[in-house]
């Protein structure tokens, strides 16, 4: 949230700096206040003597009431200057969908394309995101970019977010959706445009056809579970439970960034996900070591 990388969040930094510091001198001022008192009571003993004149009214009043209300209400105009700045970000040029699910993310872009936990967005333009929940309240907040939105089941919520600079930015579930809501994260990666117009178009078509030593890995693949709940474009896969793969082995992470995508993650991954991220809604997978190999071989060729 201090390492802002996008307009919104630099306001949001901005934001908090300012309430630190006003936090600080207030905290050494009272404390400062306190230790004068303490000290001079020490000094004059425990005697009260009546004839010493009340400056404690004014005080209490400047200090209690006066003060307290012009921080407070300059906060809240700042604050309000922010929000209403963050609200109207600008004209987005891409609309993304981002749909919650327990525990990971669906990412739609227009055209058809779809992946998951890993949204790349193009550099200095305003990208708005539409966000919901196909279950319970989950919470899109991608501290680096843009303030938090909640994703509600049966309702859209709209941010605006611009990234300044190239770079991956890690999000968050912020909203509490369960026993794996610490491991719903997900990536974004911002990328000038020559990088992000070939990403999509490349996320846009179905899945590249398996060389000659992968296709077995399909075939057992499409005889298994796994496509009960998955889609694979291109090929006879049309589940949709699950995140889909048509592109996977491009993205970093398995899982909703719960572990990387290497070779032998996505093989532990398939053959015993409960162990993995418990609770999460994929069953464990059925294959002999050859089968599993072959269909680790078939998918890693999925970039
Ligand atoms: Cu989804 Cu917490």
């Amino acid at each position: 949230m201090l390492s802002p990388e996008g307009e919104s969040a630099r306001r949001i930094d901005g934001l908090w700096w300012l309430m630190f510091w006003i936090s600080v001198v207030v905290f050494a001022a009272v404390a400062g206040l306190m230790a004068v008192a303490i000290v001079r009571r020490r000094r004059r003993g425990p005697e009260v003597d009546a004839s010493e004149p009340r400056w404690g009214d004014p005080f209490v009043v400047i200090a209690g009431v006066i003060v307290p209300a012009v921080i407070l209400t300059s906060v809240l105009v700042v604050s309000a200057r922010d929000m209403v700045a963050i609200t109207n970000a600008g004209d987005a040029q891409l609309t993304i969908e981002v749909i919650g699910h327990m525990w990971w993310w669906e990412v739609r872009y227009p055209g058809g394309v779809e992946t998951a936990n890993e949204i790349h967005v193009p550099v200095g333009e305003t990208v708005r995101f539409e966000v919901s929940s196909v279950d319970v309240i989950h919470s899109f907040w991608v501290p680096e970019l843009a303030p938090k939105v909640d994703m509600i089941p049966g309702r859209t919520n709209v941010l605006d977010v611009r990234a300044e600079r190239p770079g991956t930015s890690r999000g968050q579930c912020a909203e509490f959706c369960g026993l794996q809501h610490a491991n719903m994260a997900l990536f974004v990666v911002a990328e000038a445009r020559a990088e992000f117009d070939p990403w999509l178009r490349n996320e846009a078509l179905p899945a590249p056809v398996p060389g000659p030593g992968a296709t077995a890995g399909l075939g057992i693949l499409l005889d298994s579970s796994c496509v009960g709940c998955h889609t694979i474009r291109g090929t006879e896969a049309s589940g949709t439970l699950g995140p889909d793969l048509t592109h996977v082995a491009a993205r970093q992470t398995l899982a909703a960034g719960t572990i990387a995508n290497t070779h032998e993650n996505l093989a532990a991954w398939i053959s015993h996900p409960q162990s993995i991220k418990p609770g999460a809604v994929m069953p464990p997978t059925d294959l002999s070591p050859q089968e599993l190999s072959a269909v680790v071989e078939y998918l890693e060729g999925l970039t």
